[in-house]
């Protein structure tokens, strides 16, 4: 339960751009059921000696978008909507370096979706729920960087490029 203020402050977002976070909310929902799911097959299928650390840090990021999931939930009801039961698609491969790929995707287009979720949020003045969104993708950002590292991925510096 919240109080009369906090009502007034949600109520206070016109329609429909209160519509557009919520869609946006339930979209991202849907993607962290999905990376959960996705993240406990990749542990499971994964093999090979050099990939034991990956199997555990595959697992930490599952328990990570679960908790995001519940994040989510929590606050599309607190913003007055339905969280969705609705699941993203889901990515597997017989390939060890393929499925890296595909999860390391995926977290980019979630740092993506959700940097466009905190201008949605604060735009409509929601900067409570906007710094709950910060939260999710500094997590993300670092499940990014985990995945880069496990593929080998290096970023130029920008020193190199000039
Ligand atoms: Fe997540
Ligand atoms: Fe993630």
């Amino acid at each position: 339960m919240f109080g009369r203020d906090e009502q007034a402050k949600i109520g206070s977002v016109p329609p429909q751009q209160r519509q557009e976070i919520l869609a946006g909310l339930n979209l991202d929902l849907s993607w962290e059921y999905a990376a959960m799911i996705q993240y406990i097959q990749h542990a499971a299928v994964l093999t090979g000696p050099e990939y034991t650390q990956v199997i555990e840090e595959e697992l930490e990021h599952a328990r990570d978008e679960h908790e995001h999931a519940v994040i989510l939930a929590d606050l599309i009801n607190y913003l007055g909507g339905t969280p969705t039961v609705g699941v993203a698609e889901r990515l597997t491969s017989e390939d060890n370096v393929e499925m890296l790929r595909q999860d390391l995707q995926a977290e980019y287009d979630a740092i993506a979706r959700y940097l466009e979720r905190i201008a949605q949020l604060e735009s409509a003045g929601q900067y409570d729920s906007a710094q709950k969104i910060r939260n999710i993708v500094l997590v993300e950002q670092n499940h990014a960087i985990n995945l880069e590292k496990a593929l080998g991925i290096r970023r130029k510096s920008v020193a190199a490029r000039m």
